[in-house]
Parts: structure tokens; C-alpha cells; sequence
């Protein structure tokens, strides 16, 4: 099976989970990295915004809620890159040269997919900050689990008891522009991209995920 391994630049195996609120991203990660941890990987799981203490930080600004000054779309954009550029460097470029195996819940997709097709801030000024805060850094392998907007949302409401931070207070119309978005993502880059369907019991999920990680790893 050797021969089909295929690490990232850095030595390790880099992954990252994308999707809206509530469509089972953590629950899978967490689960994930037990999968890989039983074959004997050392396996770090992450997320963003944050990551890192100083990360974590510039999270805690972002999904603030109830400030009396609104954050301007800029504003949330720069934030995001500059949690994610000491995020990259300072736990995920170090663990994958350590020959880790790294899962991030969320990545630059999200940024993507929130700031430049929901929040409709340039594409090309996004694209341009997720290079450079990434130091051109790209996953090996990006699932997004896919739900309907109603779905997610009232699984993430169970989950929450009702109390959504900032990001997981938006209109539905920005739910289903991220939800597009991330769908158009994995159409322009099938080679990185699996689209994973939630909408099952958490089992069939997790197995559907299983066959995607071992298939491209060939682990
Ligand atoms: N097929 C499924 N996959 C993942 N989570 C599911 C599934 N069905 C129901 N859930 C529930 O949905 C909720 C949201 O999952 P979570 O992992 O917190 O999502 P996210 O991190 O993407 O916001 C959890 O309470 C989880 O138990
Ligand atoms: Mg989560």
C-alpha cells in the first residue's frame, strides 16, 4: 500500500473539513483522528479561526456577539488571515514537517466561501489573502459535508441550545451562498475535493468519509 501514499510538500498528510453550521465537521474530525491514531498516525486535530492561543484570540473578536459596533466585512476578512497566517505558521507547517498527520475544521474554503461568495467582498482580493496567509500552504485532501441550509441549522440549534455565536447568527440567503459556494469549490477542484453527503445517520457519514480518506491514501 505504500506506494499510494501520497503526503503533502511538508512530509505529513494535510486535511481539512468544510461545510455549513451544524452539518457534522467536528463530530467527524473527532472521530477521524481515533481512526487514524488506531493505525499508529500521530494525528493533531485543529480548527479556525484559531488553533493557537494567539488564534484563539482573534476567534474570540470574531464570534463575539452583541457589540454595539458592528464589524465591517473588511474587518472580519483581515481577522480571519491573520489568525489563519499564525495558525499555519505556528502549528500546522511544524506538526506536517513533523511528518503528523494534521485535520483542520475549516480552512481557507470557508474564507472563500463566508467572505469573497456570501459576504461578496472581491474574489480575487480573498483569494489573494488566503495565499499569502497560508504561505501557499493547500490541503491534500478537503472534504465538505453537505446539508440543506434547514438541516444544519436545526441540528447546530439542537446542538446549541439556541445560543449561536456571530457567525452562526446570518440570514438563511448567506447560508445557502456559502452552501453554493462550497459546492462550486469542489466542481473547479475535483483533484482536492470530496463532497460528502450529511444528510444520513452520523455512521453512514463517518463510513462514507472512511472510504474517501482510505481511497486517496491508500491507507
Ligand atoms: N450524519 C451526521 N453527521 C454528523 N453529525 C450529525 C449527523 N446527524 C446528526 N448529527 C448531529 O449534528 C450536530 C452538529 O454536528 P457538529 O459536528 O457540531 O457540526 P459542525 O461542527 O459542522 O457545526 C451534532 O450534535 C451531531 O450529533
Ligand atoms: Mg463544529
Amino acid at each position: 500500500m505504500e506506494q499510494y501514499l501520497k503526503p503533502s510538500m511538508e512530509g505529513g498528510i494535510f486535511i481539512t473539513f468544510e461545510g455549513g453550521e451544524g452539518c457534522g465537521k467536528s463530530s467527524h474530525i473527532k472521530a477521524l483522528k481515533e481512526w487514524f491514531e488506531s493505525r499508529g498516525f500521530s494525528c493533531v486535530i485543529t480548527r479556525e479561526p484559531g488553533g493557537t492561543p494567539l488564534a484563539e484570540k482573534i476567534r474570540a473578536l470574531l464570534l463575539e456577539r452583541g457589540s454595539d459596533e458592528p464589524m465591517c466585512a473588511l474587518t472580519e476578512l483581515l481577522l480571519f488571515e491573520a489568525a489563519r497566517a499564525q495558525h499555519v505558521e505556528a502549528l500546522i507547517r511544524p506538526a506536517l514537517k513533523a511528518g503528523k498527520v494534521v485535520i483542520s475544521d475549516r480552512f481557507y474554503d470557508s474564507t472563500t466561501a463566508y467572505q469573497g461568495a456570501a459576504r461578496a467582498l472581491d474574489p480575487k482580493t480573498v483569494a489573494l489573502l488566503n495565499k499569502v496567509a497560508t504561505s501557499s500552504l493547500s490541503p491534500d485532501l478537503t472534504i465538505i459535508l453537505d446539508l440543506p441550509v434547514a438541516e444544519g441549522l436545526a441540528r447546530a440549534n439542537l446542538r446549541d441550545e439556541g445560543a449561536a455565536d456571530r457567525m452562526g447568527s446570518q440570514s438563511t440567503d448567506f447560508y445557502e451562498a456559502v452552501r453554493k459556494a462550497f459546492l462550486d469549490l469542489a466542481k473547479a477542484e475535483p483533484e482536492r475535493f470530496r463532497v460528502v453527503s450529511s444528510a444520513g445517520s452520523k455512521e453512514e457519514t463517518f463510513n462514507e468519509i472512511l472510504g474517501v480518506v482510505r481511497g486517496k491514501f491508500g491507507i
